[in-house]
């Protein structure tokens, strides 16, 4: 047997059952002989994964859904996938929650958002229909699932068509309960071909009213704006969302979608609006984080995940069968008016054996690692004269490696993939650089799970995210530079338990 190369759409919409066995076998085989894949963060048995769904906490426990094609590494027939997790770090697989096999969602079960409503942790997704000249209707659509599990999808949807004035690219509904009421942000288009994020509230989520377009810029969102997420960080709103086709004027970028977030003073649902929105900045700076989802957790912590890959990129792992996984779940907090974005605690319990490392910034590198398994979490301190760069999936010639340049003292940082094996995406640009405080320390918590690595710098302030894809020899860790002082820690850290 062989992997599929050439999808078609006839493939790609084919029915799970209507595939054969065998090759889901097959399938799975290929892809469990993987070095690329990861240890600790969420991931599908086969297939392509994509955006976080209905991140939520219900009947003692964290939920987490995503989109999932398991037939390959493409973008086919989406279904929900389901984890559950008692601590945030170990996920369950709970099969797949919600299938593409209803009139109002053959063609996929798109994005959404989870609340919990009396005994039910109701769901609300986009029902993706396509006629036979391939044109898109899109319906919003509920789901409920009991304290015993079962879900169960409604038979119509609660919002069968995007109000005048807007095209069927109409998808990704978030529902929040605030001030006494339901609301429901949905990302749309224009039929003058503009992103808009819309606004409906309403008594129950069964009877929703259209309030408008969500006032929060003068400035326009490009062609569409995708997963519209809006939580509360001490009582200020936070809007993530992705708009796709945003004039790099706005704000500059290099991913071919970004992630992006305003913070704002207050959500007035009835204009509807975010007041004194601040302007537009990128959630992560790094090369691969799109569709970023968080809720208001019943502890108190607005908790994140995003997809750790971007739409119409191809990434090396195609070749094996499957695509993408999810980040860590990350806390956001506000600091100084600055989103924050930091690892939860939890994921201290992956922690294995320590080392402890420390000097001075010299130009002979300095073995921080060797012969890792790349599946470790890193802690680095520099001083605020450091000068240098950290070179992780390195091979021991440092001939191949993801590269991050530091200059604390003029405050930069940059992250290189153009050294990786394995390139892909170079057309986007294979550095990504950020400016920090000048004279500061750096510090820097480093995350990297094979072919995964997510960095946070300065207690969260930044994150850079990138996927590398080294070779099997691709394994140590390596220091250099010409000023300043660093001490830090490695661990090992352990697979998820997911059994
Ligand atoms: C974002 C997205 C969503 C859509 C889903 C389909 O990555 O395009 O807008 O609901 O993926 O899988």
């Amino acid at each position: 047997m062989e992997l599929i190369k050439k999808w078609t759409d006839d493939l790609r919409y084919l029915p799970y059952h209507q595939w054969d066995d065998k090759y889901q076998l097959f399938l799975n085989e290929t892809i469990r002989k993987s070095h690329w894949r990861q240890s600790y963060h969420v991931q599908p048995k086969s297939g392509l994964l994509n955006d976080p769904n209905g991140f939520s906490y219900f009947n003692g426990k964290w939920h987490l859904f995503y989109q999932l094609y398991p037939m390959g590494p493409v973008h086919g027939v989406k279904s929900w996938a389901h984890v559950s997790s008692e601590n945030l770090v170990d996920w369950q697989s709970e099969g797949i929650a919600l299938l593409p096999d209803s009139p109002y969602d053959k063609h996929g079960v798109y994005s959404g958002s989870g609340i919990v409503i009396g005994d039910e942790l109701v769901l609300a997704y986009t029902g993706n229909v396509r006629d036979a000249d391939w044109t898109r209707t899109s319906y919003q659509m509920l789901a409920h699932m009991g304290r015993d599990g079962v879900i169960t999808k409604d038979a119509t949807p609660i919002i069968p068509a995007p109000p005048e004035g807007y095209t069927h690219e109409f998808r990704d509904p978030q529902v929040l309960f605030y001030q006494n009421k339901y609301w429901l942000l949905i990302g749309a288009q224009t039929e003058e071909l503009e992103g808009k994020v819309l606004v409906y509230s309403g008594e129950t989520l069964e009877d929703l009213q259209f309030e408008g377009p969500l006032d929060f810029t003068n400035q326009s969102m490009g062609f569409m704006v995708e997963c519209p997420n809006l939580i509360f960080i001490e009582d200020k709103p936070v809007l993530l969302f992705c708009p796709q086709g945003l004039d790099k004027n706005i704000m500059d970028y290099q991913n071919i979608y970004p992630n992006t977030y305003v913070i704002a003073d207050t959500f007035d649902g009835e204009q509807p609006a975010l007041k004194n929105a601040s302007s537009l900045s990128n959630l992560d700076h790094g090369f691969d984080v799109y569709a970023t989802q968080a809720f208001n957790a019943p502890d108190g912590r607005a908790l994140a995940v995003s997809w750790i890959g971007l739409p119409e990129v191809e990434y090396p792992s195609d070749s094996e069968g499957w695509a993408h996984c999810l980040s860590i779940i990350k806390e956001l907090q506000l600091k100084n008016g600055q989103l924050y974005q930091t690892p939860v605690k939890e994921l201290i319990e992956l922690r294995q054996d320590q080392t402890s490392v420390s000097g001075k910034l010299s130009p002979k590198a300095a073995v921080i690692a060797d012969k890792t398994n790349n599946c470790y979490e890193l802690v680095l301190d520099f001083s605020a004269d450091s000068q240098g760069r950290l070179l992780l999936y390195s091979d021991e010639e440092m001939e191949h490696s993801l590269v991050l340049d530091f200059d604390a003292k003029n405050g930069m940082i940059s992250v290189d993939r153009t050294h990786v094996s394995n390139p892909f995406a170079q057309e986007y640009g294979t550095t990504r650089s950020l400016s920090l405080e000048e004279n500061k320390p750096l510090s820097l918590q480093i995350f990297v799970d094979h072919s995964v690595c997510e960095i946070f710098v300065n207690g969260g302030q930044h994150v850079l995210t990138a996927r590398v894809f080294p070779a099997e020899n691709e394994k140590d860790v390596y220091l250099e530079g010409t000023s300043g002082d660093f001490s830090g820690d490695f661990w090992c850290l352990r697979n998820m338990k997911n059994d």
